[in-house]
């Protein structure tokens, strides 16, 4: 039975910790609850948005209109091989809780993504990467339920465009669809090539003396390299990386390194460079700047925060500042990760 609360706090519900409320709360279970609520007279009303974890959110006002929590839990094997093991995951399952479930099982693919906040479903929209993996690696498809028709439809990995932390639904069919679950192909432990070309992985197993790590190990090193420049959502409130790394091309990399000769830059192709936002956020010196009860993290300038007291509206007005200052030094602009309510 479908519960719709009214003037709802999402305070607990965003990971910068703002207060906004919603005019409407409902938590969908299972696609049935979903179906029920699409042919509700409140759905054709009211504007609404899908939540999952509220790990890429920026809430700025109350929301006049109906927020739908993706709840949908479990985890299934639905196929075995030696070399192939998929995996059905809801899309409200917490996204590290299934690494977890990954690593007991002996599962490889998704280790480098460990300590990611956030939920399955959301995972795919914006093609979560870490450490030298994106999520597009592991996919083998979902389940989503059309907003419109109410009918289930499969996306293969080639139908979801994936992109650096793009999908076809943060473009064309953005808010059009409720992701119901994800299946992953994994690799059993022995088959598997674990994936170490980020240097902070390598440094951190040599530390600990690891010549044959398993994948729990690069686990526990990825989960010791983000503790140390990450904040912790549950103490500092915030989104991870507020912007995404910009690309530009090989011409402008080579003019900002005749000013700057140690701006690090990852070649994508002959023509384009993909630049590291926080280290041009750092050298416009906004690491550590504290305003309006938000700030911009001190151990990693791409990760804005909320020091306790501060709004959405307040880290939009130092977004801004950002941007135009990073626009007016390096003439690059810099595009949020994060999605504004
Ligand atoms: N850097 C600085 N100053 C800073 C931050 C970074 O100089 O304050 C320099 C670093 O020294 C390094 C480069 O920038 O040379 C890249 O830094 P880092 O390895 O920390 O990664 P990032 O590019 O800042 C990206 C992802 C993170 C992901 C890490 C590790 C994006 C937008 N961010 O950050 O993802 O964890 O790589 O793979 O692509 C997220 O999306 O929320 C997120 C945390």
């Amino acid at each position: 039975m479908l519960k719709i609360q009214e003037s709802v706090s999402l305070k607990p519900y965003n990971t910068f910790g703002f207060e906004s409320k919603a005019s409407f709360f409902v938590e969908i279970r299972e696609v049935e609850e979903l179906k029920e609520l699409i042919n509700s007279e409140l759905w054709v009303e009211k504007p609404h948005f899908i939540l999952g974890g509220g790990s890429n959110i920026l809430l700025r006002n109350n929301f006049h209109g109906l927020v739908i929590l993706n709840n949908v839990q479990g985890i299934k094997k639905i196929s075995e091989s030696e070399s192939e093991v998929l995996v059905e995951v809801g899309g409200g399952v917490n996204w590290h809780d299934f690494v977890i479930y990954s690593i007991n099982q002996n599962l490889g693919g998704i280790e480098n993504l460990s300590l990611i906040p956030g939920t399955v479903g959301a995972a795919p929209m914006q093609n979560i990467g870490a450490y030298g993996v994106e999520i597009k690696d592991t996919f083998h498809s979902l389940e989503a339920v059309n907003l419109e028709t109410g009918n289930i439809e499969i996306f293969k990995n080639a139908d979801c465009q994936f992109g650096y932390r793009e999908s076809v639904f943060k473009k064309k069919l953005k808010g059009k669809y409720f992701i119901n679950s994800v299946t992953f192909k994994l690799v059993p432990e022995a088959k598997h090539q674990l994936d170490m070309t980020y240097g902070a992985i390598r440094e951190t197993l040599a530390q600990k003396s690891i010549l044959k790590p398993t994948i729990k190990d690069v686990s526990n090193a990825v989960i010791a390299i983000r503790q140390s420049k990450l904040p912790d959502p549950k103490l500092i409130g915030n989104s991870g990386s507020f912007f995404k790394n910009p690309v530009v091309s090989t011409e402008k990399f080579e003019e900002l390194r005749l000013k700057h000769p140690e701006i690090p830059g990852y070649v994508l192709n002959d023509d384009e460079v993909k630049l590291a936002a926080g280290w041009l956020i750092e050298k416009a010196g906004w690491k550590g700047h504290k305003e309006n009860g938000v700030g911009v993290h001190a151990k990693q300038a791409l990760v804005l925060v909320n020091l306790g007291t501060g709004s959405g509206e307040a880290i939009e007005a130092l977004a801004n500042k950002i941007q135009d200052s990073v626009s007016d030094i390096f003439g690059v602009q810099l595009s949020p990760e994060v999605n504004f309510i």
